[in-house]
């Protein structure tokens, strides 16, 4: 089983998506996280100050000495990010980061590394993967897709209380996110959409608990398997 939930930034995707691979007994891949961890890399190693800018083409001839992987975390029930044997789970949340990550998720080369590496992860058994193109690209054959957006007041709120205390304003975080909402939108590689047969929920007036609650509802009604 496959099961794929994209959609916008701050919609609760991640969270929801963890939980419900606890519910199934499946593993969860956060693909964000991965995008995510190539763009710390690159801060790390590539970045000029000057330009305040990531020099993408060092990143790309360096790719393939980035190595990802995943470790379930129990006490977190999560499974966390590693670059190498360095945990970066944290370090990949921090706002220079959600600054400079659409950026590099435009680039088809990363895109390409990326998404390889995940159509193996789906291959290693059950699997709930949340993103952005998971449903339209990285498994266009998903058994359940979902798509899930919600009002921009209502995640910035959530994402300003996620990361809180911050040092960030309401008005800071709504920049980020709109920025990025129009990078992943208007991209030309696999752009944020939602896929034809994917289930779409507006989790505006949903909690975390509704959101999951109807999707393990509509899995359980309709899975054949
Ligand atoms: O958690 P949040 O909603 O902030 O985003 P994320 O899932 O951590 O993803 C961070 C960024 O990675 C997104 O804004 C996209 O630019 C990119 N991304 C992508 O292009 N494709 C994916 N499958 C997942 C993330």
């Amino acid at each position: 089983m496959i099961i794929a939930i994209d959609g916008f930034s701050s919609t609760g995707k991640s969270s929801v998506a963890r939980e419900l691979a606890k519910h199934f007994n499946i593993t969860h891949i956060d693909s964000g996280a991965m995008y995510r961890a190539i763009t710390l890399y690159g801060i790390r190693n590539f970045y000029d100050p000057i330009s305040k800018t990531i020099n993408t083409k060092q990143l790309i001839q360096n790719l393939n000495q980035i190595i990802l992987k995943f470790e379930y975390n129990p006490n977190t029930s999560t499974n966390e990010i590693f670059i190498g044997e360095e945990n970066v789970e944290k370090e990949i949340r921090t706002h220079i980061v959600s600054q400079n990550v659409s950026v590099i998720a435009q680039l088809p080369e990363v895109r390409n590394y990326l998404v390889k590496q995940q159509q193996m992860l789906g291959k290693t058994g059950d699997v709930i993967m949340d993103g952005r193109d998971i449903g339209t690209v990285v498994f266009p054959n998903a058994t359940f897709k979902f798509f899930i957006t919600a009002s921009e007041q209502e995640r910035v709120n959530r994402r300003y209380l996620e990361i809180s205390p911050t040092n960030l304003t309401r008005e800071q975080i709504k920049e980020n996110l709109r920025q990025r909402d129009k990078h992943d939108v208007e991209r030309e590689d696999s752009p944020l959409k939602k896929a034809d047969d994917a289930i779409l929920i507006d989790n505006s007036s949903l909690n975390k608990q509704q959101t999951i609650d109807l999707i393990i509802d509509y899995i359980e009604k309709n899975n054949s398997f």
